[in-house]
């Protein structure tokens, strides 16, 4: 494998790196760009290295920069380097203003999650001009992270953004609810308390993996008049679902609303 960049070396780009080093790439095949410098030592710690001024000769960025210093930085990939391929992972920002940039390049985008870090990522991958071997190599590449999925259209990556890349942020914010009453239920033991929260995701997961339809996995737990169906018919006369959804909307509609301001 030929060496890959990381313009942009914070939390994405960290649990990209951890998802990849521990897939059997190889630590001196990847280095970063980075000017902040914790992130610098975070990545150094992890046994990465900062790519020298000298070379020039780079395959292949991933560019992992907020929006707002995507173009810069996307530029400065342009100006610097001799026809690197780039994939992008920044959100909003559509293929179109990048490659209008360079029509020579070959770009595409990738919208990965946290969950690379430990193998479990999604990854959706849109492709603008990676030519079919890139194309593969970098579908092979995500692969080690997980899932990968290939669309149609930056549309959908938008959309990806807001259910996929944001998606741990929501289960996060939901278990705060599991945590504030287990916490109290193990006097304040975190440490329980987490490998609990950790093991009902996990089951959660193995669950779907395994038995697949989600109301038959609802009704395998809710007996009639039993606490599940009290806890559901709260939530659901709650309208959770409903909450849930317009909160993904929210999110999908930021990620279209970022690709205008660019
Ligand atoms: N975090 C996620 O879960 C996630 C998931 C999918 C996609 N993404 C996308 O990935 C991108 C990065 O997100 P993130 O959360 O990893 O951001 P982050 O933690 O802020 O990391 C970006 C890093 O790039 C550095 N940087 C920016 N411009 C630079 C430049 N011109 N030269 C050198 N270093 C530069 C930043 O330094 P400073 O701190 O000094 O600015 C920062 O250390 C975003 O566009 C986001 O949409 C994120």
């Amino acid at each position: 494998m030929k060496d890959i960049v990381f313009f942009g070396g914070g939390n994405i780009a960290q649990a990209l790196i951890a998802g990849l080093t521990s897939n059997g790439v190889e630590k001196k095949k990847i280095f970063f760009i980075d000017r902040n410098t914790l992130n610098q030592k975070k990545l150094h710690r992890l046994g990465i290295k900062s790519l020298k001024k000298s070379r020039i000769d780079i395959d292949l960025f991933i560019l992992s920069v907020k929006p707002k210093d995507a173009l810069e930085a996307y530029k400065e990939i342009l100006n610097s380097y001799r026809k690197p391929k780039i994939i992008s992972l920044v959100a909003g920002i559509k293929s179109s203003t990048y490659t209008k940039l360079n029509k020579d390049i070959e770009f595409m985008r990738a919208m990965p999650n946290t969950a690379a870090k430990y193998s479990q990522g999604i990854t959706a991958l849109y492709n603008s001009s990676f030519k079919k071997n890139s194309l593969k190599k970098a579908h092979s590449l995500f692969s080690k992270l997980g899932t990968v999925i290939e669309v149609d259209s930056d549309s959908k990556i938008d959309t990806f953004t807001g259910v996929i890349g944001s998606g741990p942020a929501y289960f996060f914010q939901t278990l705060k609810s599991f945590e504030k009453k287990l916490m109290k239920l193990c006097n304040q033991d975190e440490k329980i308390v987490r490998e609990i929260i950790a093991n009902l995701m996990k089951g959660v997961g193995s669950s779907i993996e395994n038995d697949g339809d989600l109301d038959n996995l609802i009704k395998a737990v809710a007996s009639k008049k039993g606490t599940t169906e009290a806890g559901l018919k709260s939530l659901k006369s709650n309208k959770l679902n409903q909450i849930f959804e317009k909160g993904l909307s929210a999110a999908i509609k930021r990620s279209k609303e970022i690709s205008n301001e660019f």
